[in-house]
């Protein structure tokens, strides 16, 4: 006899099953991550992508008198300063027999393996075989005949900067702005933070803005344990009222402006333009606004590339612009800034600020831990968790078919798919080759969308009113940004706030009409 109730849940479609009370069983199995885009080794359609890009691999203060160890888009290698100041990137593995050059030691020029002392300058050529005497002419053919995996780096604002793709391919290493918009007194300070996941979830929270009205602010905090991971704590209120969000892909599909307008006092109007680059570069506006005082056009306040480690790691690598000229509030602590440690906001990386400085010093470069829940100050992130418990956690490799999005992370979406159109082909300008060479019409130097503007415009006197005002605000900032295009520098920053103060001017003529 079937004693099977036709009506129990097993016969329920899915998409009704995921919603029976305690049924969690229905979605306890857990499909696999998106490897087209979470992916980086070499072969892969992300990885290969990826490499025909510059990315930073690490600080310059990770050079020392032994060599690194990096991994960097899945490959073994290691990094190092010859005594001659020039920067090797070469694979780990020596080319005779795989000893890692991590055990080798820095010369003048080059660097010689551990194990049988092989030579190889920076570039991979072999310098020297020790072969015996009256048998050089043998060794000389056989030091001809090999080569030491290389790629091409250079340091900049201390961090090590690398290009691991076909060199035929190379693109120009893109200054955005000329000189990343860093006024005369501010100063581009250098950080690398690790994270224990894969890359895409890091960038993915880039164009997340809406996050920070609940994982930066107040209401996540258990009781009064506070440890400087909201914005009220840094007088920043402003970034925890949850923003109108408009998203404009931009410059080809080469990257995306994420607008967000919200309201920081009855009295001014706040926008917020990220600038999300392909593939990992993300440009951000000021951190710490309190949004009480006019401000138009605020330019970079952090410049992060995330860069693969391997399919489960990656780093935010990039500098902090400090100083007056983006810090009007001078809320920014460069003793807070530099490896695994950044100072806008406590919990980005896996190490507590009590313990990172409590034993460790600025220049020091502390062992990271691997274990989120293993961790000295876990109970203490768990009350005020920040960035990197959120993100760390979405699994090391989150997954895209177990998402709910809603209309606010249509930003972190359509990156996604700017991303996959550009792997794929299907957008060709933003395909490396008419990449490279968007970079070389604009000398090198593009424009970047990333702005703090504070406008002075009173709240609307309807909730209609001031809903249309936010759309408006954040739409016609990209727009009059986009119309900026074909100037640069100074003359486009004249332009862009003669703009933005025209746009004030007008709503306000509107609303008096
Ligand atoms: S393994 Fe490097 S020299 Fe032999
Ligand atoms: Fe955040």
């Amino acid at each position: 006899m079937n004693t099977r109730d036709k009506s129990a849940p097993a016969d329920l479609p899915a998409v009704e099953k995921k919603l029976i009370p305690y049924g969690g069983y229905y979605t306890n199995r857990e499909p696999g991550h998106d490897p087209e885009l979470t992916e980086v080794g070499p072969g892969t359609p992300t990885g290969e992508y990826m490499r025909r890009f510059w990315h930073p691999v690490c600080m310059s203060m990770e050079l020392t008198d032994t060599p690194r160890f990096l991994k960097i888009l899945g490959e073994e290698l290691v990094a190092f300063r010859d005594g001659s100041g020039r920067v090797g990137l070469l694979h780990a593995h020596c080319v005779h027999r795989g000893a890692s050059l991590e055990y080798g030691k820095i010369l003048e020029r080059g660097i010689s393996c551990c194990y049988h002392g092989m030579v190889f300058d920076v570039d991979g050529t072999c310098l020297r075989v020790p072969f015996p005497a009256g048998e050089e002419e043998e060794g000389e053919r056989y030091r001809c005949s090999i080569r030491q995996g290389a790629y091409k780096a250079f340091e900049r604002h201390g961090l090590v900067f690398a290009y691991m793709g076909p060199p035929e391919e190379e693109p120009p290493f893109p200054e955005w702005e000329g000189n990343f918009t860093v006024a005369e007194t501010d100063e581009l300070v250098p950080y690398s933070n690790f994270q224990h996941c894969n890359w895409l979830q890091v960038q993915d929270n880039a164009a997340d803005n809406y996050h920070t009205m609940a994982l930066h602010a107040k209401r996540q905090v258990t009781g009064e344990h506070y440890q400087g991971t909201t914005f009220d704590e840094v007088g920043a209120a402003s970034m925890e009222v949850p923003p109108d969000m408009v998203f404009v892909p931009i410059q080809g599909g080469r990257g995306l402006a994420c607008s967000g307008a919200r309201r920081s006092d009855d009295g001014h109007m706040y926008i917020r333009v990220q600038h999300q680059v392909l593939p990992n570069l993300s440009l951000h506006a000021y951190t710490s606004e309190d949004g009480h005082k006019k401000k138009l056009f605020g330019r970079f306040h952090m410049i992060r590339w995330t860069v693969p480690v391997d399919d489960q790691n990656s780093k935010m690598l990039g500098w902090r612009v400090m100083g007056p000229g983006i810090d009007t509030r001078g809320i920014g602590d460069k003793s807070l800034v530099g490896y695994e440690t950044i100072d806008f906001l406590e919990g980005q990386v896996a190490m507590r600020r009590p313990e990172r400085f409590g034993k460790y010093k600025l220049e020091d470069m502390p062992p990271i831990p691997s274990d989120h829940r293993a961790r000295a100050h876990y109970k203490d992130a768990q009350y005020a968790p920040g960035d990197y418990e959120a993100i760390i956690s979405q699994r090391p490799i989150a997954i895209h078919a177990l998402e709910n999005p809603t209309k606010f992370d249509a930003g972190l979406y359509m990156f996604r798919k700017l991303l996959r159109d550009a792997v794929r082909g299907a957008n060709p300008q933003a395909g490396p080759e008419q990449f490279a060479q968007w970079l070389r019409e604009c000398e090198g130097s593009p424009n970047s969308y990333c702005s703090g503007n504070v406008f002075e415009l009173p709240v609307g006197r309807t909730t209609e009113e001031e809903v249309t005002l936010r759309r408006l605000l954040a739409r016609q900032v990209v727009a009059i940004l986009t119309e900026s295009e074909k100037l640069k520098g100074e003359a486009r920053t004249a332009f862009v706030k003669t703009k933005l103060e025209a746009l004030q001017q007008d709503v306000l003529v509107k609303r008096n009409a």
